[in-house]
């Protein structure tokens, strides 16, 4: 297969690259992103060698650029471009709307033009919204988004299944719980309190610290996106989750145990606006359907992801020493972090 891979540069999609090139060695990648602050093609170093690989720098919006990539004889498309930080978006939302929206309008209308076999939408969770204390989302579950960044999720989820409903386009939706992992730009929370921490640093824990996430490593999350492209049914989506529900206080509580470091380093600042207070997915019909379930649970998957951090301090220091600290400053008001 010729697979063109949209955002292949940011985290899930790098970590999703090397996955495919190595199940699918035989395989030709093409990746096509536009390295914004989040695009790191230090992720892809180890392939970048690889005859099977090629990287195109520019906008999924760009769609003459598209076109001539899909001229090479694409068979699938996996869109993973996004902005993706729910922060970001709350402080400037119209990179969200122009990337999210009209970008994957871009690129599900080259592909209708094209006759591409496969278009898999990478979607989220956070498009359903913001659950009670019990309950989890299925495939069936409204979508109710809350930031700026949700919504133009939900916008993109939707309107590649409009394009599967009336013009047949053969489209396919992950809709994923949080990821961690490798390669995770340090604005996201675990990312953020392992590389602090490992600088004795504060940090920051929003309103009361009782958001509940459901984690997922980030290697079962490419597992079960690798199944959905070749197995999933065209129209169809895919809730994809491990089961991992906690809240952030103690997910933080985890981290500082394995890391040896004292609870006095969180500290607790104002509350994001809008604030999701708790996501559990559904993961049935992915298990039941594709025979997929995750092989990483939590306690394990800190503990690689700490070590991977620790081994990989040039990578994080970086990042965080160039353009992520405007903004850090920017989201963050209290002293000490
Ligand atoms: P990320 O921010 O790490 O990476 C996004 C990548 O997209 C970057 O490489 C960036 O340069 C690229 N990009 C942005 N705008 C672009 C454009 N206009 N054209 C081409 N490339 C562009 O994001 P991530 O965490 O890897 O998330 C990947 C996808 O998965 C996103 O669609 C996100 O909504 C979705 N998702 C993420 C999570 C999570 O926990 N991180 C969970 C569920 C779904
Ligand atoms: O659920 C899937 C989503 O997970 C993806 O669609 C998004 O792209 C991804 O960024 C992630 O969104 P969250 O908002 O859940 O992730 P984030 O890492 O920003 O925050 C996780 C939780 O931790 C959330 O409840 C907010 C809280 N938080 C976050 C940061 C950055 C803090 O308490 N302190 C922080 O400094």
């Amino acid at each position: 297969m010729k697979i063109l891979v949209t955002g292949g540069a940011g985290f899930i999609g790098s970590n999703f690259i090397h996955y495919l090139l190595d199940r699918h060695p035989d395989y030709d990648v093409v990746n096509l992103d536009k390295l914004t602050y989040a695009g790191n093609l230090e992720n892809l170093q180890s392939v970048s060698g690889n005859s099977h690989y090629s990287f195109i720098k520019g906008d999924i919006a760009d769609a003459d650029l598209v076109r001539g990539i899909m001229d090479r004889g694409m068979d699938a498309i996996i869109n993973f471009a996004a902005e993706s930080h729910v922060d970001r978006s709350i402080l400037e939302p119209a990179s969200f709307i122009r990337t999210n929206v009209l970008g994957t309008q871009v690129l599900l209308d080259v592909a209708r033009e094209r006759h591409l076999p496969r278009f898999v939408q990478i979607s989220t969770d956070e498009v359903y919204g913001s659950l009670g204390p019990t309950g989890r989302f299925t495939e069936d579950t409204c979508l109710c988004p809350n930031s700026p960044y949700s919504a133009s999720k939900a916008s993109a989820d939707m309107i590649a299944l409009a394009y599967h409903r009336t013009f047949d386009l053969p489209v396919l939706v992950t809709r994923t719980s949080n990821n961690y992992g490798p390669y995770q730009f340090p604005e996201k929370l675990l990312p953020l309190v392992i590389t602090n921490l490992m600088e004795d640093r504060q940090v920051p824990l929003y309103g009361d610290g009782m958001n509940v996430r459901d984690w997922i490593f980030v290697k079962d999350n490419a597992e079960a996106i690798d199944l959905v492209l070749h197995k999933g049914k065209e129209g169809e989506v895919y809730n994809i989750g491990a089961g991992c529900e906690s809240t952030n206080l103690s997910l933080i509580q985890g981290v500082l145990d394995v890391m040896k470091k004292p609870d006095s380093l969180i500290t607790y600042v104002k509350d994001r606006p809008g604030h999701d207070r708790r996501y559990a997915i559904d993961p049935s019909k992915i298990r039941n359907i594709l025979g997929w379930s995750p092989r990483t649970m939590l306690q394990d998957g800190l503990r690689k992801t700490i070590d991977w951090y620790t081994k990989n301090t040039d990578w994080w220091k970086r990042i965080k020493s160039g353009e992520y600290l405007k903004y850090y400053e920017k989201n963050y008001t209290p002293k000490g972090l």
